[in-house]
């Protein structure tokens, strides 16, 4: 039985609607990371914020422990796209497991820019099994039949 965890880091909600979602369709297993410091409100503002700890690779330390891996072959990787690639607490998460051997894949929720999302997750993922992720722009995320549509195509493509 292929077991199935989903780690997603959502800061204003709307990852963390789609990581419910994916949950239950596929009777998956969900860990939150929760960095150990808060972002502004402000969108702008945390961007600067986030701005910079990329700049001094200051990355957030995350609250509890990380998951044990081992007992999953597929790891689904959830969180909002922060300057068109992962948010820093995803960053944190994604160099601190050992993904070696496993099926990977993530989506991502954002307005309208993830061009560099999906293959710096899957540099993040060398010597797993990366599946192309699902992106989702506002255009999806407002419509719960589209989020549907996008995420049963998906998971096709899931082993
Ligand atoms: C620091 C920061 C940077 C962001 N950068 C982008 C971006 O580059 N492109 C984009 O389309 N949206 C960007 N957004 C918007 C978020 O990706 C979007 O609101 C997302 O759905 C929030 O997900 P969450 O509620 O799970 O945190 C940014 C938001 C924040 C807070």
């Amino acid at each position: 039985m292929n077991k199935i965890l989903i780690a997603v880091y959502s800061q204003s909600g709307q990852s963390m609607r789609i990581a419910n979602i994916i949950k239950e369709k596929l009777q998956a297993d969900l860990y939150e990371i929760k960095p150990k410091r808060k972002y502004n409100d402000d969108m702008w503002k945390a961007w600067d914020e986030a701005q910079e700890e990329m700049a001094t690779n200051a990355y957030p330390g995350l609250i509890g422990e990380l998951p044990d891996l081992q007992e999953y072959d597929t790891v689904i990787v959830g969180g909002p796209v922060w300057g068109m690639t992962l948010a820093n607490p995803v960053v944190t998460f994604m160099r601190n497991v050992d993904l070696m051997g496993k099926q990977v894949s993530a989506f991502w929720t954002f307005y309208d820019h993830d061009e560099k999302y999906d293959n710096a997750m899957k540099d993040y993922s060398m010597g797993a099994d990366y599946v192309r992720g699902l992106s989702l722009p506002r255009s999806i995320t407002g419509n719960a039949k589209k989020i549907e549509d996008k995420i049963n195509q998906w998971i096709k493509t899931l082993n």
